[in-house]
């Protein structure tokens, strides 16, 4: 049938939103607003079935991380649980980072208290008693949310030395990052926690075993975080029946470029890619939708029965990521879009590491030149030498920064017969 037949533009308030449904809706500066609009009951129920059924529950949600990696949250978390070695941390990564990605703002200026609410929760189940929060440099106004709405919920014993008044001991504090990319990546973040430069450290050991300061630590995003409110309200078995069996839950879909509507979309995950775009309404003639952001790839802008879920994006050679749904129409200069990420990839990597370090220069010469002048022999050679450097990025960096610094370059040629 037609595109986005079925499915409505959702508004503020609107019962079918989970993750947006409080935002425009209440008041983010009042810890009341939020209580009166169901805030904290998915922390009292934890606090009532204990911290090994909130562990089952979030297991058996299906909840994959919305960062942009899809790894079980759930499993995350048990294995964090499980660790001897104490303390145990929580860490959010609200370093958002990827260029097209703006959700986690959004929830985070619009809904404060479901993070911390979300926050405790993650650290009842996994036995830690201190979070840190990492905070994009660039969120002054989430900073400034988020510093009160911790104030507010220290003072009313919502974070404290007793939770509730459960004899559960657990707070928050906020860190800002500096602008890198990079210490979006969870090792590059705990490093930059510590005090260090942000460089990635080689995986594993995974931040379950040695995380923050070497200790035990579950990071996930804050989108990731926002949704065990919803499976601890819903109930796991309800929460996996949103979306496909794969991908289970809500999603948010950041979508801009040349749209009519841009912005977050909620949508339960299995929606398609030419239903998402027909809410947001696209102008002009597509050419190509860039999915993931950067770190993603595109796909031609006929490609629109593509299902937006992890498994549906991998099954066609793409990656749903951490949800940039950024759409070109035929006037944007292809070549010009793909230096500039050459360019971001150059100027975010954080040299540690060979291929990345010099293999981001490289790549971004060869689309100099080929932005100067498509076509012809030399063209065919620069092509040869993308693909070179670009598997040597992807099969021998430490972090996913290199190992995706070719991703978007690599399905702009494939995929839509840039340069041809
Ligand atoms: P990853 O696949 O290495 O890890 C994903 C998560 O699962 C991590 O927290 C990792 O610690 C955990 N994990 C993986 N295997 C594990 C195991 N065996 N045991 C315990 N834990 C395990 O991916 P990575 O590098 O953390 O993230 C890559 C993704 O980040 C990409 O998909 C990209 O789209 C996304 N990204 C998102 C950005 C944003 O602003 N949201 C910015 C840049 C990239
Ligand atoms: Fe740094 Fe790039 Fe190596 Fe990652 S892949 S550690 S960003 S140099």
């Amino acid at each position: 049938g037609e595109p986005g037949a079925g499915l409505a533009v959702p508004q503020a308030g609107d019962p079918s939103l989970k993750l947006l449904s409080r935002i425009g809706v209440v008041d983010p500066e009042s810890l009341d607003d939020y209580r009166a609009h169901g805030g904290y009951r998915a922390l009292r129920r934890a606090f009532a079935i204990g911290p090994a059924a909130v562990l089952r529950e979030v297991t058996d949600s299906g909840l994959v991380g919305r960062g942009g990696a899809a790894f079980p949250t759930g499993r995350k978390w048990q294995a964090t649980a499980a660790q001897p070695d104490q303390p145990h941390y929580v860490v959010c990564n609200a370093d958002e980072s990827e260029p097209g990605t703006f959700k986690d703002r959004v929830l985070m200026e619009g809904d404060p208290y479901a993070l911390i609410e979300a926050m405790t929760i993650a650290g009842y189940a996994t036995g830690a008693h201190h979070g840190y929060l990492y905070l994009r440099g660039e969120y002054p106004r989430a900073l400034r949310v988020l510093t009160g709405a911790i104030q507010q919920a220290r003072a009313r014993g919502l974070l404290g030395p007793d939770v509730l008044g459960q004899g559960y001991a657990f707070d928050i504090e906020i860190r800002r990052g500096a602008g890198a990319y990079i210490c979006g990546e969870e090792t590059a973040l705990f490093n930059s926690l510590e005090g260090n430069r942000g460089e990635p450290r080689s995986k594993p050991p995974f931040p379950v075993e040695k995380g923050l300061f070497g200790k035990p630590t579950a990071a996930n995003n804050v989108e990731t975080l926002v949704n065990v409110l919803t499976v601890l309200e819903l109930g796991a078995e309800a929460y996996a029946a949103i979306g496909t069996g794969k991908s289970t839950g809500p999603k948010l879909f950041c979508v801009s470029g040349s749209v009519e509507r841009p912005g977050i979309y909620e949508l339960p995950f299995g929606a398609t890619l030419g239903e998402l775009l027909s809410l947001a309404g696209v102008t002009g003639d597509l050419r190509a939708v860039l999915l993931g952001g950067a770190a993603g790839g595109f796909v031609r802008g006929d490609e629109l029965d593509i299902p937006l879920t992890f498994e549906g994006t991998r099954e066609a050679g793409t990656t749903l990521g951490s949800g940039v749904v950024l759409a070109l129409d035929s006037s944007v200069p292809l070549p010009r879009i793909l230096l500039r990420i050459a360019e971001f990839f150059r100027d975010e990597s954080c040299g540690q590491c060979v291929p990345c370090r010099i293999g981001t220069v490289r790549q971004e010469e060869a689309l100099g030149r080929l932005a100067e002048r498509a076509g012809g022999p030399e063209a065919a050679t620069d092509i040869a030498l993308l693909r070179e450097v670009g598997e040597a990025m992807r099969d021998a960096s430490i972090c996913g920064l290199g190992q995706t610094a070719w991703n978007a370059v690599e399905s702009a040629i494939d995929r839509l017969g840039a340069y041809a």
